[in-house]
């Protein structure tokens, strides 16, 4: 053979491997496009079903109604200001929905009891996230979400509830959520008072920065103004 048909002949046979391979590209963007698609079709039922669950918990309660759904908007906002990579933990979301489904396992009387509690029926709610991550255990796509429910309630200096962490080892997660749980709660209408205003419920909170919640939470939380907090309570209602 020629050295000029040799050369043809090596020609050709790069292109057909320059072809071949474009093509198993285009295979290849094509099943990640699908592998993407049913991820996020995964991903969309766990939150389906996680609604779900949330939304049963929160039946129960006539006042406390969507809670769950405005605490959760507040702590994905919060989470962001501090830093948090929420969206390659979804497990955190979902944490922040589910984070009283304990509850279940508090008589009606007890958890509507209008006058306050005695020691013993305290002790029986302060059970809630101890029983919420025993319910939880096995849902693993929930991650870091469990440690939400079980941490919830403790305090930065130490004296929540259930395991008395104090500081850094409350995860992060929980020190966020406890700041969105105490916004919602200041400022949604209670049986026993009236909401507060945003910028009111924020001197409260302030003022508990170092003893009930993280300071470094608390800073970030004064990044983000009232306003945006008012927006994401009202796409909620
Ligand atoms: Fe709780």
């Amino acid at each position: 053979m020629s050295l000029r048909a040799q050369l043809m002949r090596t020609e050709r046979e790069a292109s057909a491997r320059q072809h071949q391979l474009e093509r198993y590209a285009a295979d290849l963007r094509e099943i990640f496009k699908q592998e993407r698609s049913r991820a996020q079709e995964l991903r969309d039922s766990y939150k389906a079903t996680v609604r779900a669950l949330s939304n049963a918990v929160e039946a129960r309660d006539a006042y406390t109604g969507k809670h769950a759904e405005r605490v959760t908007a507040y702590g994905i906002a919060l989470a962001r200001a501090a830093g948090l990579d929420i969206d390659s933990l979804p497990g955190i979301e979902f944490g922040f929905l589910l984070h009283d489904v304990g509850k279940v396992a508090v008589p009606d009387a007890v958890l509507f009891k209008p006058s306050s509690l005695s020691d013993d029926e305290f002790a029986l709610i302060a059970t809630h996230p101890v029983i919420g991550s025993e319910i939880l255990r096995d849902v693993d796509f929930l991650g870091a979400g469990r440690l939400v429910v079980r941490h919830h309630h403790e305090r930065w200096d130490g004296r929540g509830y259930p395991d008395r962490l104090s500081g850094d080892d409350i995860p992060l997660a929980a020190r966020v959520f406890a700041v969105a749980d105490a916004l919602d709660a200041l400022t949604t209408d209670r049986p026993y008072r009236r909401a507060t205003h945003f910028s009111r419920a924020r001197d409260e909170i302030r003022s508990h920065a170092g003893s009930q919640f993280d300071p470094m939470v608390v800073a970030a939380f004064e990044t983000i103004p009232d306003r945006r907090f008012a927006e994401l309570r009202d796409a909620v209602a």
